[in-house]
Parts: structure tokens; sequence; C-alpha cells
């Protein structure tokens, strides 16, 4: 209610971690949570104030600090909930192989594969879509700079997997 977008982009973002996981051979409880996690990876997000969170602009760094509390106040939400144990997947969303992600600076084998599947297909859906602040780039831009950063940013087995279903949906050719 508070934010059509983030909710169409969690929607796009599930359906593909599903298909990356599958495609990675993880077992049917772990693909059935990574979904629910993937659904609910932003939901820390309602804590954003809407001026800041449809900022048609870069955000300020104070802005930006805003944001970045996303990942730790949605994994506060959930761990009051029934689906406690998905918060650390949300909770890590943001972290990247380089140790240079948000909130812990975690590295690489620190982070669960989950959280490492979300961020692959989330930065996709981001770069493929339309924002205020400037166009969609194409599924092809978007996959190549992935895969510059496959091994930096994102897990190479998770970029490896993920461009095979975009492959296989004839998203990429
Ligand atoms: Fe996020």
């Amino acid at each position: 209610m508070k934010d059509r977008y983030t909710f169409k982009h969690s929607s796009r973002v599930s359906k593909y971690a599903v298909k990356t996981a599958t495609k990675m051979g993880l077992e049917r409880a772990r693909i059935h949570n990574l979904f629910i996690a993937s659904i609910l990876h932003d939901i820390g997000k309602i804590n954003i104030p809407e001026e800041v969170l449809k900022k048609p602009a870069k955000l300020t760094d104070e802005e930006f600090a805003l944001v970045k509390k996303h990942p730790g106040d949605g994994a506060e939400m959930l761990r009051q909930t029934a689906y406690a144990d998905l918060a650390d997947i949300v909770e890590q969303h943001h972290e990247r192989v380089n140790g240079r992600g948000y909130p812990f600076g975690l590295k690489d084998e620190e982070i669960l594969t989950e959280a490492k599947i979300i961020g692959v297909c989330d930065t996709f859906d981001a770069m493929t879509e339309d924002r205020a602040y400037r166009k969609a780039f194409t599924a092809e831009y978007a996959m190549n700079e992935l895969k510059q950063l496959a091994g930096i940013q994102y897990d190479s087995a998770v970029v490896e997997a993920f461009e095979q279903v975009l492959l296989e949906e004839g998203k990429i050719s």
C-alpha cells in the first residue's frame, strides 16, 4: 500500500530467485524459504519516509543512511513473527562478496547463498526498470554489468545460474 513499485519489484525478484535457486540445485525447503524471503526482502523500507523512498533524484548521505537501515529493520520485523528463520536472508541481501556491502560488510562465505541470490536478482530487476531519474537498461546491459562484477560484488555461481535462466527465457541471447 505504501509503495507499489517495491511490491511489483519484490514479486519479480521472487520469480527470478526461485528459478536461479532451482538451477543451482538448492533443495525444496530452501527454495520455498527463499521465495518468501524475496517477497519480503525490502519490507524494512516501510520505515523510510515516502519523500525519500520516491525521491526522483540522487539521495543525500543522510537520506542514503536511512535507506541503508532497511535490511536490518526488515529482519527485526521478521524476528517477531513465524518467519523468524528468514530474517538473516533479508538482513544480508545488500551484503556483497568483497565485503563492501551493508549493513555488516560480510564477506563471501559469510553471506548466505539465499541472500546472494536475492542480491543478483534484485540488482538485475532494479537496472531493467525505469526509474524517476533514468530509463531502464536493457537485459543484455544489466547482465553484462553483473558478469563484470561477478566474484567482486556478486557470487560467480549465482551470476552464472541467473544468466542461464535469462537465456532459457529468451530475455538475453
Ligand atoms: Fe533492498
